[in-house]
């Protein structure tokens, strides 16, 4: 199966548990995509939800489906999210952010009940921080020096370019992807990242989630953490 139709699958799963009346995070990326194409259908049926946007991206797809939308200012206590991800460890810890949403999907899964999170099965790894970078968002002043910090913590931390220009986030922050041989310990390198003066996030989501769900070519799984 396509990985386009594996992420659908995951999405419009996902959806299935949206109710009337919720507030409901909306995430970032091409798998969320779905699931808003999938609450738009819902929407026109009668399904009467608040969406809150992850991204000016995600803003403007929600709105053309008609999904009606408010903030984390106005709603600061939201139902359910659903949200991608770039990689799902076995213990259902993510790292997120190549989509450069990082800091709005953390405040807003924070804020959050119920974290639902959906990917197709090439996101799913032994050890975070294997296949790609880790997303640090950081403050343009003095980012060089926020740099050097983070290269006592990963092998190399990279300004993100996009087309020949420095990526500005929503937040008119930068980007640096870290690179790690693998991150063993999620939870520790999540805080130490954090303490560096000119961070603003990681892309570490630990021990947030409440349900993963993945397409994959023998159908959907879904996986709940362990309590
Ligand atoms: C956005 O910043 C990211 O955290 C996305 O949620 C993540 O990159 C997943 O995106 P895709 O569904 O496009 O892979």
């Amino acid at each position: 199966m396509k990985k386009e139709r594996l992420k659908e699958l995951a999405a419009e799963k996902a959806v299935e548990e949206v109710e009337s009346g919720m507030i409901v995070g909306l995430g970032t990326g091409s798998t969320i995509y779905y699931a808003l194409l999938k609450l738009g259908q819902m929407v026109r049926l009668g399904l009467e939800i608040i969406g809150i946007p992850t991204s000016e991206q995600t803003s403007q797809i929600a709105g053309e489906q008609g999904i009606q939308l408010s903030t984390v200012t106005e709603n600061p206590v939201i139902d359910l999210t659903i949200d991608g991800a770039d990689e799902v460890d076995p213990n259902l810890n993510l790292i997120k952010g190549l989509g450069g949403a990082l800091v709005r999907e953390k405040i807003i899964a924070h804020a959050s009940n119920r974290l639902i999170i959906v990917a197709d099965d090439s996101k799913v790894v032994d050890y975070l921080g294997t296949k790609i970078p880790l997303p640090v968002e950081v403050v343009q002043f003095g980012w060089e020096s926020t740099q050097m910090a983070l290269n006592r913590i990963c092998q190399r931390p990279v300004l993100r370019q996009v087309n020949d220009q420095t990526f500005l986030s929503d937040n008119g922050n930068f980007i640096l992807d870290c690179y790690f041989d693998q991150i063993s310990d999620p939870g520790q390198t999540e805080v130490e990242i954090n303490r560096i003066p000119g961070v603003v996030e990681n892309g570490l989501f630990v021990g947030r989630v409440d349900r993963v769900i993945v397409g994959t070519a023998d159908g959907i799984q879904t996986q709940d953490p362990q309590v």
